[in-house]
C-alpha cells in the first residue's frame, strides 16, 4: 500500500497545467482539469496524481481534506523590482496632476529616487524590507519570484542588492531567480555621458558571473533612457559570457524593443504595450515569452495595454507578471493581475492560468521546474477558497488563498 507524507483530498478542481514546454497561442486556451481529484506528497516532490477513489487507499502522515476547493500549482512571478529602499506615494499626487511617469524621472524622482534611497539603505536593511515584501507574496499563492536589480546604478549598491537576493534565496521559502537591471536609468554622475555608464555595468558583469549573482541580463529601453542600439550592445556583451537576456521592451513608447527581443533570442520580452504589428508577428514565430504587466499600465493610469488578444491569436506565449516596484506597480498581489488580465487585457481565464503558472515559469527559465504539478516535480502547491478557477479573475481585489505548501510544506494557512 502507498504511503505518503502528505495527501490532498476530495479536490474539487485540479490544475496539473501538463503538457510540455511553455503554451503557445491556441495552445493557452486549453486547460486540462481533474474533478474529484487527490494527489499525494513524499519527500517534498509530487508522488502520486489521481482519483479521491484511488487515494482511498492510500495512507498518509498527513491528509489535508481540500473539501471541494480548487488547487493550483504554486504561482510564479516572473518580473518583479523585489529589493529596494524608501517608497513613493509623493509620486501619487504628481500623478494626479497629470505629470508623465517619464517627466517625473527626467526631473531627478521616480527611479533616482529609489536609488538614492538604495544607496542609502544597509544590506541589512534591503533584506528585511525584501522580505516582507516576499512574505507577502507568498501569502497570496507565489512559490517562485524573478527579482532585479536597478536601484544602485553603481558597483557598490547593485551588488548589495543582488547578494540580498542570494540571501533570500537560502533563507527564504520562495525560490528566485535573480536579474542583474544595472541599466534602468541613467545616474546623475552620468548624464552626459550614458554610453561610459553601460561600459561601467559591462564590465561589472565580470563580477556577477563569478559570484553567480544573477542569470538574467535586462535593460530599460525606453526614450530618455537607453536607446535600442545601445540595449542591443549591452545585451549581446551579457549574452557573450553566457547571461540569458530579458528586455524592459516598448513599455511607455514604441521604439521596436519587441523586435530587438525576438533578435537577441530573450528569454523574455517584457511590458510590450506599444508592441507593433510587426513585433507581434516576430514574437509569435519566436521562443520569447510576451511577459505582460497590466498591473503597471493601470498604476499608471494609461489607457493603453498590451495587445494580449493579438499576441495570443498570433501563437505567442504569453506570461503575467506583477512589476512589482516603488514606482509603476506597488504591488505583490499577482492574482489582482490576473483580475486586470481579464478585464484589460481580455485575457480567458483558461488563458490567464497559463500565464501566471508554466509560461511564467519558462520566462525565467524554471519550466521544467515550477508551474506545473507532475509526478517527480517540487510539490509547490496552493489550495484556493474558490470552487473552480474562473473564481479568482472574478472576485478581484481579495486574496483567496487557503492554504499554500513549498517542497511539500505548508507555509501558509
Ligand atoms: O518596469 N520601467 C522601468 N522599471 C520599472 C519601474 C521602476 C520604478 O518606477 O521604480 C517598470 O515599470
Ligand atoms: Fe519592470
Amino acid at each position: 500500500m502507498s504511503h505518503f507524507d502528505t495527501l490532498i483530498t476530495n479536490i474539487g478542481q485540479l490544475l496539473t497545467m501538463e503538457g510540455s514546454g511553455p503554451a503557445k497561442g491556441e495552445q493557452m486556451k486549453k486547460l486540462p482539469v481533474l474533478e474529484n481529484a487527490a494527489i499525494g506528497l513524499k519527500d517534498g516532490k509530487i508522488a502520486f496524481i489521481g482519483t479521491n477513489e484511488e487515494a482511498k487507499g492510500f495512507r498518509a502522515d498527513q491528509v489535508i481534506d481540500a473539501n471541494g476547493k480548487l488547487v493550483t500549482p504554486g504561482l510564479v512571478d516572473p518580473h518583479t523590482h523585489l529589493v529596494f529602499g524608501g517608497s513613493r506615494e509623493h509620486e501619487l499626487a504628481l500623478k494626479q496632476q497629470g505629470v508623465p511617469y517619464l517627466e517625473i524621472l527626467k526631473r531627478g524622482g521616480g527611479i533616482l529616487s529609489t536609488v538614492r534611497a538604495t544607496r542609502a539603505a544597509s544590506e541589512e536593511e534591503l533584506f528585511e524590507k525584501a522580505k516582507f515584501h516576499l512574505d507577502r507574496m507568498l501569502s497570496y499563492g507565489v512559490t517562485t519570484v524573478e527579482a532585479k536589480s536597478g536601484y544602485g546604478l553603481n558597483e557598490e549598491t547593485e551588488l548589495k542588492q543582488l547578494r540580498v537576493v542570494q540571501r533570500l534565496q537560502q533563507e527564504h521559502p520562495i525560490d528566485l531567480v535573480s536579474t542583474f537591471l544595472g541599466a534602468h536609468a541613467i545616474p546623475p554622475e552620468h548624464k552626459d555621458n550614458p554610453d561610459e555608464f553601460l561600459e561601467r555595468m559591462a564590465a561589472l558583469l565580470h563580477t556577477i558571473q563569478k559570484e553567480e549573482l544573477a542569470e538574467f541580463v535586462d535593460i530599460f529601453c525606453e526614450t530618455g533612457v537607453f536607446t535600442v542600439e545601445q540595449s542591443r550592445a549591452f545585451l549581446q556583451a551579457a549574452k557573450s559570457l553566457g547571461f540569458a537576456v530579458k528586455i524592459h521592451a516598448d513599455e511607455i513608447e514604441p521604439l521596436g524593443g519587441t523586435e530587438l527581443a525576438v533578435e537577441l533570442g530573450a528569454v523574455s520580452g517584457d511590458h510590450l504595450v506599444g508592441a507593433s504589428d510587426v513585433g507581434i508577428a516576430q514574437l509569435a514565430k519566436s521562443n520569447t515569452i510576451a511577459v505582460l504587466l497590466p498591473g503597471t499600465s493601470f498604476y499608471l493610469a494609461k489607457e493603453k495595454y498590451a495587445r494580449a488578444r493579438e499576441m495570443i491569436e498570433a501563437g505567442a506565449s504569453v506570461a503575467l507578471a506583477t512589476d512589482f516596484n516603488p514606482g509603476s506597480s506597488p504591488t505583490e498581489n499577482l492574482q489582482l493581475i490576473m483580475s486586470l488580465a481579464a478585464l484589460k487585457l481580455n485575457m480567458t481565464p483558461e488563458e490567464i492560468w497559463h500565464a501566471v503558472t508554466v509560461n511564467a515559469a519558462y520566462a525565467i527559465n524554471r519550466g521544467e521546474e515550477a508551474g506545473r504539478i507532475a509526478i517527480g516535480r517540487k510539490a509547490d502547491i496552493v489550495i484556493w477558497d474558490a470552487p473552480n478557477y474562473a473564481y479568482v479573475p472574478y472576485h478581484y481585489g481579495v486574496n483567496h488563498v487557503h492554504m499554500v505548501l513549498k517542497e511539500g510544506k505548508v507555509v501558509v494557512k
